[in-house]
C-alpha cells in the first residue's frame, strides 16, 4: 500500500526491524515498535521520535500469546493500523552437530507462532475498518526468508519455520484479498545483522540492511504477492528448489553450517 502512515513492526529493536522503522519514521506517521531487548527498543523509538514519528515501543515476546495480540490492539486504538509487519524471527547455530529439540521448539514457537501472534489479531482489526471505495483496508507483510524454499542441513527448523510462514501468507493473501487486505511474503536472502554477524561461512550477495528495505518498500507499495531478494540468489534457490532432491542433497552435505555460537 501507498504511503502508510499506522504502521505496526516487530522485532524492531534490530536489523532489518530496526532499519524499516527509521525508514518509516517522519512526522505524521505512528509506529508501533517491540523488541525484546528494553535499551535497544528504547534506542531505536528515540530515533524514531527524533526524525518527527509518534511512536509506541514495549517490550513483547512474540511468542506470547496473550501480550501478542493485547499490544496491538493497544497500538490499533491509538491510531488504527494501516501496514503490519511480521518481522521479528531468531535463528540458531548447530555448528554442524545437529539441531536439538530445544532449538527446534524455540524457533517454531517465535518464526511461527509469533507470526501468528501478530498476524491474526491486526487482520480480525483491520476487518472492522471501514473501507473508502476500493482503497485498500490496510497491509500485512510476513517476513519469511530465500530459506523458505529448500530443508538446509544445519538450519532445519529455520528453513521450515520460514516455510510455514511463506505458505501461510500466500494462503492467507488469496483469502483477505476480497476484504481488501494486502498480503506480502518477505524473502530476503543474507541481510548483514545481528542474525548474520556470527556467520564464519560465506554469505553470496551480502546486503546491508538499509538496501533490504529499500526493496521491501518498494514491494510493499506495488502490493507484490512475494518480494524475493536479491534476485540472483531467489533465481537459483528457486532452481535448486524445483530439482529433484537425489540431486541436489550431496551437495547440500557439503554445505558449511552456522556456528553453535550464533544466534
Ligand atoms: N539477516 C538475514 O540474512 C535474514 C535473511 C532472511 C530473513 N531474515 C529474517 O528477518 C527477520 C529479522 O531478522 P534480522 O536479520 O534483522 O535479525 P536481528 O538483527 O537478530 O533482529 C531480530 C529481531 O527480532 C527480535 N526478536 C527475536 N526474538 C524475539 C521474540 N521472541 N519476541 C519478539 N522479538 C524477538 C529481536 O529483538 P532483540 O533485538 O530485542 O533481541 C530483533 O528485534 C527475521 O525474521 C529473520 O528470520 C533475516
Amino acid at each position: 500500500m501507498r504511503d502508510p502512515k499506522s504502521i505496526l513492526i516487530t522485532g524492531a529493536s534490530s536489523g532489518i526491524g530496526e532499519a524499516l522503522a527509521e525508514a518509516y519514521a517522519a512526522p505524521g506517521v505512528f509506529l508501533a515498535l517491540t523488541g525484546r531487548d528494553a535499551a535497544r527498543t528504547e534506542a531505536v523509538a528515540a530515533a524514531c521520535r527524533a526524525q518527527g514519528a509518534d511512536v509506541l515501543a514495549e517490550t513483547v515476546g512474540a511468542e506470547d500469546t496473550a501480550a501478542m495480540p493485547a499490544f496491538i490492539a493497544r497500538a490499533h486504538a491509538r491510531r488504527p493500523l494501516d501496514l503490519v509487519i511480521a518481522n521479528a524471527g531468531i535463528s540458531a547455530g548447530t555448528g554442524g552437530k545437529g539441531e536439538n529439540a530445544a532449538q527446534a521448539r524455540r524457533i517454531f514457537d517465535v518464526n511461527v507462532q509469533g507470526v501468528v501472534n501478530t498476524v491474526s489479531p491486526a487482520v480480525e482489526l483491520l476487518m472492522q475498518k471501514p473501507r473508502a471505495d476500493a482503497a485498500p483496508r490496510g497491509q500485512i507483510a510476513i517476513v519469511a526468508s530465500l530459506a523458505a524454499f529448500r530443508g538446509f542441513p544445519g538450519a532445519l527448523a529455520y528453513c521450515a519455520s520460514k516455510a510455514a510462514v511463506k505458505v501461510w501468507g500466500e494462503g492467507l493473501r488469496g483469502e483477505l484479498h476480497r476484504h481488501g487486505i494486502e498480503v506480502s511474503v518477505i524473502c530476503p536472502g543474507y541481510v548483514r545483522t545481528r542474525m548474520t554477524e556470527g556467520n564464519t561461512f560465506p554469505m553470496p550477495l551480502l546486503m546491508d540492511a538499509n538496501r533490504a528495505v529499500r526493496i521491501i518498500r518498494r514491494g510493499l507499495e506495488r502490493n507484490r504477492a512475494r518480494i524475493a531478494f536479491p534476485w540472483r540468489l531467489a533465481f537459483l534457490v528457486n532452481l535448486i528448489a524445483a530439482l529433484p532432491p537425489g540431486w541436489t542433497d550431496p551437495l547440500f552435505r557439503k554445505l558449511p553450517k552456522k556456528s553453535a555460537a550464533a544466534s
